[in-house]
């Protein structure tokens, strides 16, 4: 209801309380009660019954129905569901994809009490960031999930330089860095995938998300991380850059679906902050390799050759340059 309300206000640069109470199915009174518990929670509504109503500006909140509308996506967050506070929504999404729900159904959480990063990490979620899970359904071989994290990132970049201008870099695997100083990079964005299998087809994947927007860092993560709006100094409109997030996503998901990493893997090059020849060091939770930089190949894995000149392909781990 609250969603209704706020999506008919933002409809028109003013409407009356009559119009408005009918378009959501309340009477006059409702609608005064509403507007009062609204302006409350922070949205800046101007007018009266009689004069009409005008949404002059809004808390920084997700709203269901206001990214919807105009999303334009086939599949990917069309079943959207968003919660003020989850543990994760990762282990929301999964729990969803066993269920059976579809393809693009999408879990977004305002706050995360137990966010989970990569390789076994927690990750900070505090209000203010955009934290979500998508549940896939690809007809891929359970070895070429990672390359659904690998071009997610690509979407994530896209939309972030045409939302917020601010240009963005990748790091094998999924990681999304901005330059902040001449050799400076913070990482602003970070994804996962995991999944159910079969030994030949993937039956569901969680591709679960998190962009540091406006949201606050703690002391601990300032040296590796930042928020967009840290960056631009201003408030960045999230329900713009996550609906735009899920544009890009379809478009790289089913682009990745098409013709495999090969598609894309251009893009990928010409992003990532690993070049050829760079020394690099790689951590994977079982060893620490040093190598230098060769190639991504077409499964999404990295090739580095070893001091020995031997070359070999790693499929998981950190990269340190
Ligand atoms: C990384 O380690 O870089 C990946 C971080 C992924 C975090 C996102 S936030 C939304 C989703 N829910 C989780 O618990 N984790 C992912």
């Amino acid at each position: 209801m609250i969603d209704d309300l706020i999506s008919a206000l933002a409809a028109s640069p003013r409407v009356s309380g009559e119009t408005l109470a009918r378009s959501v199915g309340i009477s006059r009174q409702a609608l005064h009660k509403q507007i009062l518990s609204l302006r409350k929670m922070g949205y800046e509504i101007l007018g009266r019954p009689k004069a009409g109503y005008r949404l002059a500006s809004e808390p920084d909140r997700i709203l269901a129905s206001r990214v919807l509308n105009g999303l334009k996506t086939k599949f990917m967050g069309k079943n959207l569901i968003v919660a003020e506070k989850t543990d994760s929504t990762q282990s929301e999404a999964k729990a969803l994809a066993e269920k059976g729900l579809s393809e693009g159904t999408t879990v977004l959480a305002e706050e995360q009490s137990n966010g989970k990063g990569r390789m076994g990490r927690s990750w900070e979620s505090g209000r203010g960031g955009l934290w979500f899970s998508v549940i896939l359904r690809p007809s891929l071989p359970p070895q070429k999930a990672p390359l659904i994290a690998l071009v997610s990132s690509l979407a994530v970049a896209r939309a972030i330089e045409s939302t917020v201008k601010v240009r963005c870099f990748l790091k094998w695997p999924n990681d999304i860095l901005v330059k902040i100083s001449k050799k400076g990079h913070r990482k602003i964005c970070g994804s996962l995938i995991e999944m159910s299998s079969e030994p030949d087809r993937i039956v569901w994947a969680a591709l679960g998300v998190g962009i540091d927007v406006n949201n606050a860092l703690p002391k601990s993560l300032e040296s590796v991380g930042i928020s967009l709006n840290k960056i631009t100094g201003k408030r960045i409109d999230r329900t713009l850059l996550f609906r735009s997030v899920l544009e890009n996503l379809e478009g790289t998901y089913k682009k990745l679906l098409r013709g495999g990493f090969k598609n894309l893997k251009k893009e990928y090059v010409r992003r990532s902050l690993i070049r050829k020849g760079d020394k690099v060091v790689l951590d994977d939770s079982a060893s620490r390799v040093r190598g230098n930089f060769v190639r991504f190949d077409p499964d999404g894995s990295i090739v580095l050759s070893m001091p020995d000149g031997e070359r070999r392909n790693f499929y998981a781990g950190d990269v340190t340059l």
